[in-house]
């Protein structure tokens, strides 16, 4: 059998397969890959879909992925994290170009702008993977036609967990499409907590000292002039809820926009 009658056949057997159009492996636990766009496949920035693949006994293993490219794009991009017995990520990383996975066609979430009520600032907060649906929203005009400012903050433990975040923001400005609009707009700040770098810590201590307002010249954060989107663990997740509503900020949602949206970074 060739390879294309392998993948003729998967194709007719596998339910919504997307065909894997390159795999980048940014360091031995993160890698992103991008597939094919279903034609008729609409997705606001921010959002997530199912993706995975097929288990042995022939049935679909799934998890939540944020889609990392923008609305615009062709194609679909995602970031994972590798979990060495993680049921799909221990699979999933080993997907070559070529390769099909199943994507399920039905975008849903919460980091989106229609739950946001408008503001000056945008703050994104992201702990590990959590940049992923960041990196759809950065890509996306809309958020630079809404704010005047976007902060897009990185926690990781080490330096090398920084690069597919650094790179994305490096991109932005040769992109022929939103460079112009995110020239002097974007502020990107990324931090570490294990490995040494030229800025250290936990997001959440840098907002609590008063670290970041003033590293970046900001005031501190206000209910009338920021709003925020925080994807990360747990953790974070919870303890930058109790930062953001001290502030004075509600937790919005598509059917009740507000001022800050939090939701978890999936796989991991
Ligand atoms: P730390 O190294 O201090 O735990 P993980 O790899 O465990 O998902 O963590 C990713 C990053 O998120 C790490 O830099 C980690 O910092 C940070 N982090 C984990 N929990 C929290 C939290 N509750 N608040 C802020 N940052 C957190």
């Amino acid at each position: 059998m060739t390879l294309s009658d392998t993948q003729t056949k998967k194709a007719v057997t596998m339910p919504d397969a997307q065909t894997v159009t390159s795999v980048r492996h940014w360091t031995d636990s993160l890698f992103s890959f991008r597939v094919t766009r279903p034609a008729s496949l609409r997705f606001r920035s921010g959002e997530f879909v199912m993706i995975g693949l097929l288990k042995e006994d022939g049935r679909p293993l799934l998890r939540a992925y944020s889609i990392a490219s923008p609305n615009w794009d062709d194609e679909l991009e995602f970031y994972s994290i590798k979990v060495p017995d993680g049921p799909l990520t221990s699979r999933l990383q080993h997907i070559q170009p070529g390769d099909q996975v199943i994507l399920r066609p039905k975008p849903v979430g919460t980091l989106v702008h229609d739950a946001l009520l408008p503001g000056k600032r945008l703050y994104m907060f992201a702990t590990g993977t959590g940049i992923a649906p960041f990196a759809s929203l950065v890509r996306d005009p809309e958020t630079f036609e809404k704010f005047e400012q976007v902060i897009l903050t990185h926690t990781c433990r080490d330096v090398a967990d920084l690069a597919y975040g650094r790179e994305l923001v490096e991109g932005l400005r040769d992109d022929p499409l939103i460079g112009e609009m995110v020239a002097g707009k974007l502020i990107y700040y990324p931090t570490t907590t294990r490995e040494e770098s030229p800025r250290m810590g936990r997001i959440t201590d840098h907002l609590r000292d008063g670290t970041l307002a003033r590293e970046l010249g900001l005031p501190q954060i206000s209910v009338a002039e920021d709003r925020a989107m925080v994807c990360g663990s747990i953790g974070l997740n919870t303890d930058l809820k109790e930062i953001l509503e001290g502030f004075g900020l509600t937790e919005g949602a598509n059917s009740e926009p507000a001022e800050y949206v939090v939701e978890k970074a999936f796989v991991g």
